[in-house]
């Protein structure tokens, strides 16, 4: 695995500042006896983390149109719901990780009572982003918003995901069982940045499949990356616990395909996410950086 392509370098670094730039201005904290939640948030949402489903959102809002800065309330958006995420499952009745973003997890830096709540309040906050007509005049926009980030990061989305994946220490997952643990755990979640350009850009229905399609399989090949990371990658890059998948005995397409039927299977699945592109012009190109950076990365 390479670092990432050079064309993308910029744009990772450009998006990263800007998330950083707006949690910064929007979570300030207060005088009073909540600061330590406060502060639980900006050590998880700040300063860390590849940004790469924000990154996903601003390419797929840049496809229609959509102006930068509702864009970027978007990418908050998803990368709050993406960062809870990571906060509860780093939890000790979760992964049990003291290190994430090569700082120590939030239970560790705080305690788990915070952490807990850290990960609830970055859940609510994405919703109130959404719900604010500086995301977007139209109601039903933000109501369309709001239903997709749900249904992705719910129990029929990335809390699906996560509550097969608990069990996948005591079950026997086939190829088919890891895939749609992984769709729902990892894939909702991508699906979504995708989805939020098309309905931002009001794009109608009949004319998203070539995008759906793309995040389907981006979603697994970025599954696939994370799981060879996990047998073959550095802690230091990835900045968290590396080797835990085998050891909590879970069944990944690592450990069902073998290192290298996994690496081909991924590379297929980002020609096929670029594939999925080709009636779109220049402007996509950033999906397809994406979509290479997703298998290509070192964390
Ligand atoms: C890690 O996601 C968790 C998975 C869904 C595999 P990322 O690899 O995108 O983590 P950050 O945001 O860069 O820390
Ligand atoms: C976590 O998956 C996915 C979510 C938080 C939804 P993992 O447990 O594999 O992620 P890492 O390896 O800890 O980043
Ligand atoms: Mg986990
Ligand atoms: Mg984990
Ligand atoms: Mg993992």
């Amino acid at each position: 695995m390479a670092a990432p392509s050079k064309s993308l370098r910029p744009a990772l670094d450009a998006i990263g500042k800007a998330i950083d730039q707006r949690f910064d201005r929007l979570l300030t904290v207060p005088e009073d006896t909540r600061a330590p939640l406060f502060k639980a948030m900006r050590h998880a949402a700040i300063g860390g983390g590849k940004r790469m489903r924000p990154l996903l959102v601003v390419a797929s809002c840049d496809l229609f149109d959509v102006p930068r800065e509702r864009a970027l309330r978007v990418a908050l958006a998803i990368e709050c719901i993406h960062v809870y995420s990571l906060i509860h499952d780093d939890l000790p009745c979760m992964d049990d990780d003291d290190m994430r973003r090569g700082k120590p997890t939030v239970h560790k830096a705080f305690d788990e009572a915070t952490a807990v709540l850290a990960g609830d309040s970055l859940h609510d906050f994405a919703y109130d982003l959404l719900s604010h007509e500086d995301t977007h005049l139209d109601p039903f926009v933000r109501i369309d918003l709001i239903r997709a980030l749900t249904a992705a990061s719910g129990a029929m989305g990335m809390a699906g995901g996560q509550m097969m994946d608990l069990v996948a220490e005591h079950t026997a997952y086939d190829l088919g069982g890891v895939t749609r643990l992984q769709q729902l755990k990892t894939g909702a979640l991508i699906g979504f940045c995708l989805e939020a350009g098309a309905i931002m850009g009001d794009v109608p229905e009949a004319e998203r499949t070539p995008l759906r399609g793309y995040a389907r399989d981006l979603g697994l090949a970025f599954q696939i990356a994370d799981d060879l990371l996990d047998v073959e990658g550095s802690e230091e890059k990835a900045g968290k616990a590396l080797r835990k998948d085998e050891d909590a005995g879970k069944a990944t397409f690592v450990s069902l395909l073998g290192i290298e039927r996994a690496r081909t299977q991924a590379r297929m699945l980002i020609d096929q996410a670029i594939e999925h592109l080709a009636h779109f012009d220049h402007r996509a190109d950033l999906l397809r950086a994406i979509a290479r950076f997703a298998v290509e990365r070192d964390r």
